[in-house]
């Protein structure tokens, strides 16, 4: 995974390999997502290591058998948001990380993390933005009635989920839709938008 060219899809990209450190509290299905579309040559990235903060969440083993290094920092160890986002910051810097990519990151950041990284740190988020922003978005959108929600990929600020939009995909919501029929089908649509994304967040074209 440490050589990749310059997809043909993406003329205006002539940098080196994104250097991207992931973030990641839970299944890892996103991040399956990206080291696929390394993988295809569609995005010309490399992953320096993936931080998660659960125990036991399944992005570790997705992580292991991509053949990417993972490391805990859980944040139940620390006295507060900034020293447990200084420990992620020392992290990712050893590794040679340049991107910071939140990939089911439930911690809300703090200055500590977002100033090294200024604009290069993304998230993704299950709604149109700014429609739902927070925890539960796909159950709250389903209970809302919207007939139309949806995927956004963002950069972060301290204001959770309110950060510049990169890129939207929408997923209508269909008769009968559970939550968990609907979250399913906005994971189809984060898999196909976070690599791109993280492409067109790079070659500034947002
Ligand atoms: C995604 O739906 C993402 O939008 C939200 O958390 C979920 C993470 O899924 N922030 P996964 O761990 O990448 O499978």
């Amino acid at each position: 995974m440490d050589v990749l060219t310059v997809p043909e899809h993406c003329p205006d990209y002539r940098g080196e390999p994104l250097r991207l450190g992931i973030l990641a509290s839970g299944k890892g299905s996103n991040f399956t997502a990206i080291v696929e579309a390394i993988s295809a040559q569609t995005l010309p990235a490399v992953i320096t290591g993936v931080i998660y903060n659960n125990p036991g969440a399944g992005v570790v083993q997705r992580a292991q058998a991509a053949g990417v290094k993972s490391h805990l920092i859980n944040h139940r160890d620390y006295p507060d948001r900034e020293s447990f986002d200084q420990d992620i910051v020392s992290t990712l810097k050893n590794w040679g990380t340049e991107w910071v990519v939140m990939a089911g990151w439930m911690r809300q950041a703090t200055e500590v993390l977002l100033k090294p990284f200024g604009a290069q740190v993304l998230n993704i988020h299950p709604s149109l933005l700014p429609a739902f922003p927070g925890i539960k978005a796909v159950e709250r959108a389903l209970a809302a009635g919207v007939k139309i929600t949806g995927c956004t990929v963002h950069r972060v600020v301290l204001a959770v989920d309110s950060g510049p939009i990169i890129a939207q995909a929408a997923v209508p919501v269909l008769p009968g839709d559970t939550v968990a029929s609907l979250h399913a089908r906005i994971q189809q649509q984060e898999h196909r938008l976070y690599p791109q994304a993280i492409l067109w967040a790079a070659v500034g074209n947002s």
